[in-house]
């Protein structure tokens, strides 16, 4: 096993290139499971969960190709198996996203129920209830989800739950119903821009879909697919990871290929805590959208904030633990609210270990900003929760280890050797 070594103090100055966004990149993968023929998926990060999702899908007779230009060629060659296997979900609970592919084009789908996580609960009966209103038959035995219908059809389904839309549940319908028989509409469908991406991609790739990026999708069904050329667009939560790391260290760096729409709740709060952001348009575009560079500058003064974590264009649930590091050194006490995943604080017991004084109750932490943070032992719960303690640590008095480093790999390629290349302090040791 490996730890994350950082010794704190080191302002951030460079540039950074952004990576293909992992949570667009891992349902599209699934999708080409309703696809004849190869598609050639470009921007795919190099990440454990991309592995875990090729092993899945190598399982289910699909070639899965890395080429030298670091795309990932996709290709069907048989379809008999229908079965995911727990000892493959288990260790990735997006592997879940290729129940709908599976049942859309095999008509059966036995897909192991991913377990709960450090970040709480993660039910799919609106998964299981979407699926149903498309015509399936549905159980659930064993421990895993065994979904059958050979020939799914069109019909009103609404997808929403306690805390609102479902991203993967979204995606699983869109799926399932692309290959179906007539219309579709999906009421309270998530808006993120990853489901927007798999919306795009299967509509390039012969589907019908209209209103992406709305609360109701349209899907009319189609008779099939072909695999195409696709380039998946940049990853929204590394880009603001990397603005936290800029801002809390009192840095000034620039972001490359960055779609700053994507990130506007995430913009507008570091701004009104003082960060100093500028955006610029760039050449390459993603279905109409532009990327371009985001500069990002502090004197690392941040000041107080009160964020709500909400769906879509709402602030992401998966920057909340990342704003907690930032806001842990603010002047004064900022109060977050976790609407998404109300149980997501684990990695509060960890920064108050380095000195933060943060007080969780139910969905609501109390941040009260100290002046600074100070190295020591932490240990990472989730994939989030270890890049808030990587923005922490370089920050820090002194030195800080990440323990269980293995949840950055599921997220972040290669994130500290692109944080050295901004002037970070950081390194892997042996445990
Ligand atoms: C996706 O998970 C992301 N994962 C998560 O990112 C992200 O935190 C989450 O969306 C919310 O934005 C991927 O895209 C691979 P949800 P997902 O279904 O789709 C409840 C990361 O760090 N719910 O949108 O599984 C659920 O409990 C990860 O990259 C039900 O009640 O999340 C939660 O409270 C972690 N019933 C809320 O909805 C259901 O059937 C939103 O969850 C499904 C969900």
């Amino acid at each position: 096993m490996e730890k994350m070594v950082i010794e704190g103090g080191y302002p951030l100055h460079g540039r950074v290139r952004i990576n293909g966004a992992k949570n667009a990149a891992l349902p599209i993968m699934a999708a080409c499971l309703l696809t004849k023929g190869t598609s050639k998926l470009k921007g795919i990060p190099d990440l454990t969960d991309v592995k875990t999702l090729c092993n899945i899908l190598n399982e289910l007779g699909v070639d899965t190709v890395k080429c030298p230009d670091g795309s990932l060629e996709i290709t069907v060659k048989e379809e008999k198996n229908i079965t995911a296997p727990y000892d493959l979900v288990r260790t990735m609970r997006a592997s879940i996203c290729v129940l709908g592919p599976l049942l859309g084009k095999r008509g059966m789908a036995k897909v192991s129920i991913p377990g709960g996580c450090s970040i709480g609960s993660r039910p799919i009966d609106i998964h299981i209830k979407g699926i149903e209103s498309l015509g399936a038959q549905v159980d659930v035995k064993d421990g895993y989800v065994i979904a059958t219908g050979e020939k799914l059809k069109g019909s009103v389904v609404d997808l929403g739950g306690p805390y609102g839309s479902t991203v993967l549940g979204t995606c699983n319908v869109m799926m399932a119903a692309v290959l179906g028989e007539g219309r579709t509409v999906l009421e309270n469908a998530a808006c993120e821009p990853e489901v927007q991406d798999l919306a795009n991609f299967l509509n390039k790739a012969g589907a019908d879909i209209s209103a992406i990026g709305e609360k109701n999708i349209i899907i009319e069904g189609v008779d099939e697919l072909n695999g195409i050329e696709y380039e998946i667009i940049p990853d929204r939560i590394e880009a603001g990871t990397f603005m936290i790391a800029g801002a809390i260290t009192g840095g000034s760096i620039v972001l490359e290929n960055d779609i700053s729409c994507h990130l506007t709740s995430v913009v507008n709060k570091l701004r009104e805590m003082g960060v100093e952001i500028q955006v610029s348009a760039g050449k390459e575009e993603f279905n109409g959208v532009k990327n371009g560079e985001c500069t990002v500058k502090s004197d690392g003064n941040i000041k107080p904030a009160n964020i709500t974590t909400l769906p879509y264009p709402g602030m992401p649930t998966d920057m909340q633990a990342q704003f907690t590091a930032l806001l842990s050194i603010a002047n004064g006490t900022s109060i977050i609210t976790e609407r998404v995943f109300p149980h997501r604080f684990m990695h509060v017991a960890e920064l108050n270990r380095m000195g933060a004084n943060i007080r969780n109750e139910d969905a609501i932490a109390i941040i009260k900003g100290v002046p600074s943070l100070s190295g020591t032992t932490v240990m990472a719960s989730d994939l989030r929760a270890s890049a808030s303690l990587i923005v922490a640590g370089l920050v820090a008095k002194g030195i800080t280890e990440i323990r269980r480093l293995y949840h950055i790999d599921r997220g972040y390629e290669k994130l500290e050797d692109r944080l050295t290349s901004l002037g970070a302090k950081i390194w892997r040791e042996k445990e």
